[in-house]
């Protein structure tokens, strides 16, 4: 994100997008987690998808599935021309971003972002997102790191392999594919397989 520090409190940047509040509801995109764990009160949920940013598994995490000392890895939305991210979209009111801008508040900023549904209406709505210049940010590993990064994490959330495995079959049951989260989540059942061998 342009002029964000890597001290930047998210939670008083993201308390300055005021965009919605005067809106009774707004439509909010999940790309991670929120499409499995949805600890809120929501008016409506459906399957949708962003074009231009890809999903990748590239943001730190020091609160949820790893530890300050040794972060985790959680999803992020990275631009990149033509892509499809597919996810779930919440409809919620104004109020419930302070408990979710507290639950994201290790790098992510919400955006602006059109958000397309299933039958071809188009939204405007928001996502939380980690911009390369948060101090969580790790940046660009191969799917195999990755795996190995997440096998041997775990935070106050619980082990990071079941983020990725519920974010998997979360997306499987959806009948959407993400070939980026598909081989992590190869290669981590690859390494569990072996460790009993
Ligand atoms: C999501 O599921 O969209 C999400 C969850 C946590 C942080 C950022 C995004």
């Amino acid at each position: 994100m342009q002029g964000m520090s890597a001290n930047t409190n998210t939670i008083a940047v993201n308390k300055t997008m005021d965009l919605f509040d005067d809106h009774d509801s707004v439509w909010l995109f999940g790309y991670g987690s929120l499409i499995y764990k949805a600890d809120f009160p929501y008016i409506e949920r459906r399957p949708a998808s962003i074009t231009g940013w890809t999903r990748r598994f590239w943001q730190g995490s020091h609160d949820h599935r790893g530890t300050p000392e040794a972060p985790g890895r959680v999803v992020t939305i990275i631009e990149e021309a033509d892509a499809i991210c597919h996810g779930m979209a919440y409809l919620v009111t104004p109020e419930e971003f302070a408990h979710l801008d507290y639950r994201e508040k290790n790098g992510y900023l919400r955006l602006p972002i059109a958000i397309h549904f299933d039958d071809g209406r188009e939204v405007t709505g928001l996502v939380y997102i980690a911009t390369e210049d948060n101090t969580a940010f790790l940046g660009a590993a191969s799917e195999q790191e990755i795996a190995r990064h997440i096998a041997r994490s775990a935070g106050p959330s619980g082990p990071n392999s079941d983020y990725l495995n519920h974010l998997a079959v979360a997306l499987r049951e959806m009948g959407k594919s993400d070939p980026h989260v598909f081989e992590i989540e190869r290669h981590l059942a690859a390494l569990s397989t072996s460790a009993l061998e």
